[in-house]
């Protein structure tokens, strides 16, 4: 049986936390549905869904606003537990500075990036755990941004940012880079991949990129722009969080094989946690 990724499947679990007499956070209608689970229609199975709801207590939790039309997750670097007990990610640690808080307008309907995938928060979480010393004054390029998360958490710590995604994902982002108050440091662009770099796009210094490989056709477009953006030679480092859904994803390993050699990402604590949900955290360098 196909399964669903825990960040959707809290949009639709998730009651709101706070308080008991808010609205109820938004739902995808049945279409929103079909038109995401299609793209993963021929997903493998996964023998580890019985161990879910422990990575679902890593993810950060999707508290809604009243208005009912955005989300907030807060981002807690790991001081206390192990990765068999997550340590908690609440409004509350924010409150007392501890954790990192974003909100987001989440809307299915411009297409799957305007909801927020668990690769997404897990690449997130990762840069709160390695915190502003490591994006501070840094050019760091999002790819797929989608809702634009993981490069919102990157210039709320720091990082010069640029998120970008297909035209239609662009207004959501926009609004998202807005309701967080980052338009001086977090700037929104068009970028499809395999074609020429964008004018306007800086020279990054750190690409970021979370749940990119699910559909083959952009498998050979996305190492292109890779490829682009890292010329041999560089010293561009690349985040890249991937899920494995289905068999044919090992095709863009093959691509990519060419062109880069990867690393998995050791010294995430989480790391242990969100593996056992076929999610992997990899640096990519260009050979
Ligand atoms: C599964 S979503 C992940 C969104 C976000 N990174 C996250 O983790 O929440 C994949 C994203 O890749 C973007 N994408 C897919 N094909 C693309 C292409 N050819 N050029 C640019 N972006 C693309 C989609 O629009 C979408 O936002």
């Amino acid at each position: 049986m196909a399964s669903l990724s825990p960040a959707i499947a809290l949009l639709h679990t998730k009651a709101p936390s706070s308080n008991s007499n808010a609205p109820l956070p938004p739902q995808l209608d049945s279409d929103d549905e079909s038109k995401i689970f299609n793209v993963y229609a021929d997903e493998v199975d996964d023998p580890r869904d019985t161990q879910r709801s422990e990575l679902i207590s890593l993810l950060p939790e999707q508290v809604y606003s009243p208005d009912s039309k955005s989300i907030r997750l807060a981002f807690a670097p790991r001081r206390t537990g192990s990765a068999t007990q997550p340590a908690a990610h609440t409004l509350d640690q924010h409150a007392n500075g501890s954790a990192l808080s974003v909100e987001l307008c989440v809307d299915a309907s411009p297409g799957c990036g305007g909801i927020v995938w668990q690769a997404g928060q897990i690449l997130s979480n990762y840069l709160v755990h390695k915190g502003r010393d490591s994006l501070r004054g840094k050019s760091v390029l999002e790819l797929g941004s989608g809702t634009g998360l993981v490069g919102i958490v990157a210039a709320k710590l720091d990082g010069k940012v640029c998120i970008t995604d297909q035209a239609p994902l662009l207004d959501i982002m926009r609004r998202n880079v807005d309701l967080n108050e980052l338009s001086h440091s977090c700037q929104v662009a068009e970028f499809n991949w395999g074609e020429p770099i964008p004018e306007g796009i800086p020279t990054p210094d750190i690409i970021l990129a979370a749940d990119c490989v699910y559909f083959e056709p952009a498998f050979p477009l996305l190492v292109q722009t890779l490829c682009d953006l890292s010329p041999k030679g560089s010293k561009v480092e690349i985040l890249f969080c991937y899920k494995k859904r289905r068999k044919a994803d090992k095709r863009f390993f093959g691509m990519l094989k060419k062109k880069f050699r990867w690393e998995e990402v050791m010294d995430d604590p989480c790391r242990e946690i969100y593996s056992r949900d076929a999610v992997t955290l990899l640096q990519l360098y260009r050979i």
